[in-house]
């Protein structure tokens, strides 16, 4: 796989950061995930317009334009040939020389690094005819979960209590509403209504999300963008998730108990059809 890191496309093994990396020592930096369908990346606009936001809120300063952003991503997916997968694109504060809690002087380089990942199947997922489970666990990050940062031992941890409770994912709780999933945005679905999170400090605003709505509101869809608990989501007559990496994913099983009839509902499969229709 050829990769790209700090101004270089190298062979995987011959990518460096150095151990002094903010990334790496102190989780300082930001992160995207971007999809390729059919060789074509879906949303780049969108999702280069929230790292920038990211980079701004956390003070890290831009390192390219978004067409020179959009060079690297296009010459990665030719390179490693990447028909359906991810890009992804990893932007942290830098390596000065040294660990210090303060930020380093302003000329330090921040560190660029972008990958891809090749996931054949992505659109013809198998576990989108079955749909997946999800158990809820308290939501113990911290209070600007809106920036992609790369501090993602918690979800990590979630994913694994998901598996070791015979599940697939983790709804996160705070205050007694869902939030959001370990890396996707979480929606209920009533009658013709899809209900999701409103947007904040609280959630990520998934740029899945941003497009999956627009698609809802266009097929004629109510959309309801409110908190829910995880009782009204285990009563609701269907349960999804949204992100760059699952597109739009059914769930059928909340803690233990069966969402609806326990399989993938219309509304769902719908939103799925128009969502990778639309994308390729
Ligand atoms: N995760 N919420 C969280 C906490 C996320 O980490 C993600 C994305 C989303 C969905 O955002 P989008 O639709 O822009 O992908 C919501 C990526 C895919 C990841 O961490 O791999």
């Amino acid at each position: 796989r050829t990769v790209y890191v700090n101004g270089e496309y190298l062979p995987e093994h011959e990518a460096k950061v150095s151990i002094f990396d903010r990334g790496f020592l102190m989780a300082d930096g930001v992160y995207e995930v971007t999809s390729v369908l059919g060789g074509k990346l879906i949303d780049f606009e969108g999702h280069a317009k929230r790292l920038a936001r990211s980079l701004s809120e956390l003070d890290i300063r831009k390192p390219m334009e978004d067409a020179a952003l959009l060079e690297i991503h296009r010459e990665l997916v030719a390179r490693n040939e990447i028909d359906e997968g991810m890009i992804y694109l990893q932007i942290t504060r830098g390596a000065p020389g040294d660990r210090d809690f303060v930020f380093p002087p302003e000329e330090t380089e921040p560190t660029v690094v972008l990958f891809t990942q090749s996931k054949p199947g992505l659109a013809e997922s198998p576990a989108a005819k079955t749909g997946i489970k999800v158990i809820s666990i308290p939501d113990i990050r911290w209070g600007r979960r809106d920036i992609k940062t790369v501090q993602l031992l918690y979800p990590s941890m979630g994913k694994m209590m998901a598996k070791a409770a015979g599940a697939d994912d983790a709804w996160m709780v705070e205050q007694g509403a869902v939030t959001e999933g370990t890396s996707n945005n979480a929606y209920i679905v009533k009658g013709n209504t899809i209900i999701t999170r409103q947007l904040s400090h609280e959630i990520l605003h998934g740029i899945t999300r941003a497009a999956v709505l627009r698609f809802a509101r266009e097929a004629q869809m109510k959309v309801e963008e409110r908190a829910f608990t995880i009782e009204e989501a285990q009563e609701a007559d269907e349960a999804f998730i949204t992100s760059a990496s699952t597109f739009v994913m059914p769930v059928v099983e909340i803690d233990g108990a069966q969402v609806g009839q326990g399989r993938p509902g219309p509304v769902a499969h719908r939103l799925r059809e128009i969502y990778i229709e639309e994308s390729r």
